[in-house]
């Protein structure tokens, strides 16, 4: 009786989870790493790039991007139980000099010192990132999206058959933070 109250509560805190996540921006779905490591290769990640991966689910884009390719890195990510386990894989890794997990909303965190920025979002999360980006990433910065792509973005290539495209953003500097024109 008493392992089957604990596996309901478990569903339950899963389920949860899964709305809270949905609505914030996007549920947690890992891409698989043959897809990580090609987005990063294709985002050209080098030891000299800041990389962000926007919601960072279990870390595992930012640990390849430290890891294979020697870049520092940033996960954002509002789920406490995955931030918790990403703390604890960073920390096992001893990847802490080159990774931070930062807990909380995407929204709510400059990105102006990222040089790569990936994201494995919804299409509604992207349109409003668009703007967001707009303001804060420099013109240079690449944007990487697996599966659902940027429309406003200035795309600079795209791999159809894996469902990875490659984007700069582009600058609204017309646009206060609250998005209405000066
Ligand atoms: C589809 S998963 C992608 C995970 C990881 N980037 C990957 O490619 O394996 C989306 C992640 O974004 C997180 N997320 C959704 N909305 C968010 C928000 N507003 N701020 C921070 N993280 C968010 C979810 O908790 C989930 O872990």
């Amino acid at each position: 009786m008493v392992p089957l109250n604990i596996l309901t509560i478990l569903v339950v805190v899963f389920m949860i989870s899964i709305l809270w996540t949905n609505l914030r921006g996007a549920p947690w779905l890992p891409t698989p790493m043959s897809k990580v490591y090609k987005m990063l290769a294709m985002a050209d990640v080098g030891p000299n790039d800041m990389v962000y991966d926007l919601g960072c689910g279990d870390g595992r884009t930012i640990i390849a991007a430290a890891r294979r390719y020697g870049a520092r890195a940033v996960g954002i990510e509002i789920d406490p139980l995955r931030y918790l386990w990403c703390q604890l894989l960073i920390t096992i890794l001893r990847l802490r000099g080159r990774v931070q997990i930062i807990f909380g909303d995407i929204f709510a965190q400059d990105l102006g010192d990222a040089d790569v920025v990936t994201c494995y979002l919804l299409p509604k999360t992207n349109k409003k990132l668009e703007e967001k980006f707009g303001q804060e990433l420099r013109p240079s910065t690449r944007v990487i999206s697996n599966y659902f792509n940027f429309p406003g973005l200035q795309l600079l290539r795209e791999d159809e058959e894996a469902g990875i495209y490659l984007y700069h953003p582009v600058p609204n500097h017309t646009k206060t933070k609250k998005g209405s024109s000066l």
